[in-house]
Order: C-alpha cells, then sequence, then structure tokens
C-alpha cells in the first residue's frame, strides 16, 4: 500500500487527557453523591461526551431529564476545559514529535480525527497546530466511532483515498471506526483490547516512518 496520509486520533494517542476528563466526571459524580473509580473511567475512552454521561450517570443508578443532563455535561466541560487549559507542549507523549517531523519529511499528509469538541484547544495549548493539515473532531460529525465517519472526512479534507490512510487510535471502537472506513489501523495500547488492529504498540517512543512502512 502506498502511505499518504496518517490520521491520529487526539486523546489517548498524542496526550493523556484521560486523567483529566476522569477529574472532572468524579467532581460531577461526587456532587451527584457517588464514586466513580479510574476502572469506570476505562469505560469512557473514546465514547462522545453525551454517551460519556450516560455511562457515569448508569453507574449512579439515578435518571435525569434531558435538560439536567445537559447541564450536567456542561458543568463537567467547564470542569474539564479549565485543567486542559493549564497543558503545556511537555505533555506531548513520548516520541510523536520525532514521528511527526519524519512523516511530515516524507511528504505524508495529517489530520487529527477525535471525537472531542475540545480538540482544537488542546492542540492550541500543545503548540501543535503546524504539525496537522485538517482537524476533525467532535463538532465536525455527527456519527461517533465505531462509524468511520469521522475519518472518511479526514481523508476527504486531505485529499487521499481511504486506501491510503493510516489511523492510530487507543481506543477498540476507534480502530472499528478506521477498519470500517477501509484503512489500516495502527492501535496505540494493549492487544487484548486493539486486537482487531493490523499493528498494536505501546507508543511512539520506538517507532519510525520505517515501521509504519512495513504494516
Ligand atoms: C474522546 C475521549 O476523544 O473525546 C473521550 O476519548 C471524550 O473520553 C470524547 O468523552 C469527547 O470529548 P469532549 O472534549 O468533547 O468532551
Ligand atoms: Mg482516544
Amino acid at each position: 500500500m502506498e502511505i499518504k496520509a496518517c490520521l491520529f486520533d487526539l486523546d489517548g494517542v498524542i496526550v493523556d487527557t484521560a486523567k483529566y476528563h476522569f477529574l472532572a466526571w468524579k467532581e460531577l459524580a461526587a456532587d451527584l453523591g457517588f464514586d466513580f473509580t479510574e476502572e469506570h473511567n476505562e469505560r469512557l475512552k473514546g465514547v462522545s461526551r453525551m454517551a460519556s454521561l450516560d455511562i457515569l450517570l448508569e453507574i449512579g443508578g439515578e435518571t435525569y431529564t434531558k435538560e439536567e443532563k445537559e447541564e450536567m455535561a456542561k458543568s463537567k466541560n467547564e470542569r474539564y476545559v479549565s485543567l486542559i487549559q493549564k497543558m503545556t507542549p511537555d505533555e506531548i507523549l513520548p516520541g510523536i514529535i520525532h514521528f511527526m517531523n519524519e512523516i511530515k519529511n516524507a511528504g505524508i499528509k495529517t489530520a487529527i480525527g477525535s471525537a472531542s469538541k475540545n480538540a482544537p484547544l488542546i492542540i492550541e495549548r500543545l503548540k501543535l497546530e503546524t504539525y496537522f493539515d485538517a482537524i476533525i473532531d467532535g463538532n465536525k460529525v455527527s456519527n461517533a466511532k465505531p462509524d468511520p465517519e469521522v475519518f472518511l472526512k479526514g481523508a476527504e479534507a486531505l485529499g487521499v483515498q481511504p486506501s491510503e490512510c493510516v489511523v492510530f487510535e487507543d481506543a477498540a471502537a476507534g480502530v472499528e471506526a478506521a477498519l470500517n472506513g477501509n484503512m489500516k489501523c495502527i492501535g496505540i495500547g494493549e492487544k487484548h483490547v486493539l486486537g482487531k488492529a493490523d499493528k498494536v504498540i505501546p507508543g511512539f517512543e520506538n517507532f519510525s516512518l520505517g515501521k509504519l512502512l512495513m504494516i
């Protein structure tokens, strides 16, 4: 295959924002009177904001009206944004910058494909704006992963075919989204979670363009 573009999920691939989502959800749960654990938080990876809230409320065991839920999602997001506003480029995960430079120098196009509506703010805080040719985020898609929409829109924005793209994903639903879009996928994390990916790596530290070309 000729690789013309790399599409990156953001949360859990470029930066570990799960810890900030966790703190913000945990505070909301505490306000509602129940505990929210790190194990619970695992279930929210790659899941949209409202779907995450539904999972959290299911753990709490109470039901709420649509208006109440919208208010809760708003207040969680305000807490989350106050945390991510303090992020710095030091939080970019190891190996990312080196890998991005390698692929950019090789003429490979790059895009973000994220469920997060906060993706542009995170990219700005990490000073990564110049590394991505397109950003497709939660504001631009109507179908959540495993629907391939976010990655298909990324390919379209870059002017490449899906079959010429490789997706980097840390969530099982994201791996499925890539495969559903007829793209290759490299899972970032553990094989038992991301087994459907074409290859699974623990992170970018020992990864390179040479290894990418071998998939
Ligand atoms: C995904 C995260 O990238 O974005 C999820 O993995 C998160 O945990 C989702 O819920 C939506 O993010 P946001 O920033 O729009 O609330
Ligand atoms: Mg992710």
